[in-house]
């Protein structure tokens, strides 16, 4: 049912867990399985995301859909990280049976929403300067 990397990413999770430096956060669930994705980011002062981190309280498939997506994001601009979308995920995971479809759209979104901090937390920083 599960290929091989998506059991790899599942079972060895990459960039798991918070980071204590982080600049941009998202949190987003699934209303209808109650799974719940974090993630965490270090964005440098050129854009560039040098740290990702992320906790993911659901499914097997979430968990390896959010590790998949920290290695895809890690070193990119946060406009890169934006154009990240779950289809990549899933094609760079080698699919998902389609019932697990949503946990990847869940990580998309996880990243999106994490960019969307950064960018409100530098606005913040800038009003208050
Ligand atoms: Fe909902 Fe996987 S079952 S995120």
């Amino acid at each position: 049912m599960y290929t091989e990397k998506v059991l790899d990413h599942f079972q060895n999770p990459r960039n798991m867990g918070e980071l204590e430096d982080y600049n941009g956060m998202g949190m987003v669930g699934n209303a209808k399985c109650g799974d719940i994705m974090q993630m965490f980011i270090k964005v440098n002062d050129d854009g560039i995301i040098e740290d990702v981190g992320f906790k993911t309280f659901g499914c097997g498939a979430a968990v390896a859909t959010s590790s998949m997506a920290t290695e895809m994001i890690k070193g990119k601009s946060v406009d890169e990280a934006l154009k990240l979308s779950n289809a990549a995920v899933v094609e760079a995971l080698e699919g998902l049976p389609p019932v697990k479809i949503h946990c990847s759209v869940l990580a998309e979104e996880a990243v999106k929403a994490a960019v969307e901090d950064y960018h409100k937390r530098k606005e913040q920083e800038e009003q208050n300067k």
